[in-house]
């Protein structure tokens, strides 16, 4: 048979393939989440994310340094706040010595290279489990972005590099580098959850930090998962109010958006491998029905092929630990 080309030229073998690589993962293309409790020498596992834990202030600390010492730089803090200091107006995420705030001083104290990401949004404050102040079964906009932009103040006077607002209120990203420069925090980052879509596969995050919605669910700020350019519109107004990093979420099941999005605009893109992506290659793998490893690495080859420059993902060691094997 007489071919002008052959495309299995350049798969032949492993140096080959290696060779003419399009996409290849890095240490510094992941964010490390990071789930905080109070207490002292507190690892819990969280139940629907093996593996994964819960840990108090000292153990996340050695965990930093754990992540510092593998070449990665970035970490997502999430912090569980005790029921009875949840409230409508979450309170106390504005604490000063809350326990957010006081993890930040502390990894700044421990690791001060390390890039503290922190999230913004009341859902682990709120009594009702929602990113935003409840009234009259709502959830309101403007009251809660007041509330966010406190937030981002007080994470940012903490020490954190950049503030990470998950919530989805509109006009949030504004609100908040306003505030920020009022306070003359102009070295703080923003990297915003841009189009974070109302997925089903938050259900492992909500165990984790117990913040499921006491009622009803996200569908009025979230997004919905029928729509694309929806998302674009959301990242460039979010790139116009000031966000220096956006984000979609979910991944896997969004990867069109990740592209959509790149392709929009010109800051960096992050993408959040999330808890029920996790979970779902965690009981595959524990099933014998897929290899765990090689899934790990072509999901998240596969969300930085669609666009992604960084990627929030609980397999963060996992995956350097494979790259660097
Ligand atoms: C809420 C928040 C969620 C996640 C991060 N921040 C869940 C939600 O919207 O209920 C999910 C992360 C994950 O599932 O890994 N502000």
């Amino acid at each position: 048979m007489y071919l002008q080309r052959r495309n299995r030229i350049l798969r032949s073998n492993p140096a080959i393939r290696s060779l003419v690589a399009e996409t290849i993962l890095t240490p510094n293309d992941f964010i490390a989440p990071l789930f905080i409790v109070e207490g002292e020498n507190q690892r819990e596992e969280i139940s629907s994310m093996s593996n994964y834990f819960r840990m108090s202030i000292d153990m996340t600390v050695k965990e930093v340094k754990e992540l510092w010492s593998m070449g990665i730089k970035c970490i997502l803090l999430f912090v569980k706040s005790k029921d009875e200091l949840k409230d409508n107006k979450g309170t106390e995420a504005l604490n000063p010595d809350g326990l957010m705030q006081r993890s930040i001083r502390a990894i700044k104290d421990a690791c001060p290279e390390m890039v503290i990401m922190t999230d913004v949004a009341l859902d682990p404050f709120s009594s009702y489990g929602h990113d935003g102040i409840v009234e009259n079964g709502e959830i309101v906009n403007d009251a809660t972005v007041e509330v966010l932009a406190k937030m981002s103040v007080s994470h940012a006077q903490a020490g954190a590099d950049f503030v990470a607002p998950s919530d989805m209120m509109d006009g949030r990203i504004g609100a908040i580098r306003k505030a920020l420069e009022e306070n003359n925090f102009t070295k703080t980052g923003i990297m915003a959850y841009s189009a974070k879509y109302a997925s089903c596969f938050y259900g492992p995050f909500r165990d984790a930090l117990d913040s499921a919605p006491g009622f009803g669910d996200k569908k009025t700020y979230q997004m919905d998962y029928s729509n694309r350019i929806e998302a674009v519109k959301e990242a460039v107004m979010d790139v116009e109010e000031g966000a220096d990093i956006v984000m979609v979420k979910p991944a896997l099941s969004y990867m069109d958006v990740i592209r959509e999005v790149k392709d929009a605009v010109d800051v960096p893109v992050s993408c959040y491998n999330i808890s029920g992506e996790y979970a779902m290659i965690k009981a595959a793998a524990k099933m014998g029905w897929i290899d765990e490893n090689k899934a790990i690495l072509e999901t998240l080859t596969s969300m930085k092929r669609a666009g992604a420059d960084l990627i929030a993902t609980y397999f963060a060691k996992d995956a350097v630990r494979l790259i660097n094997g």
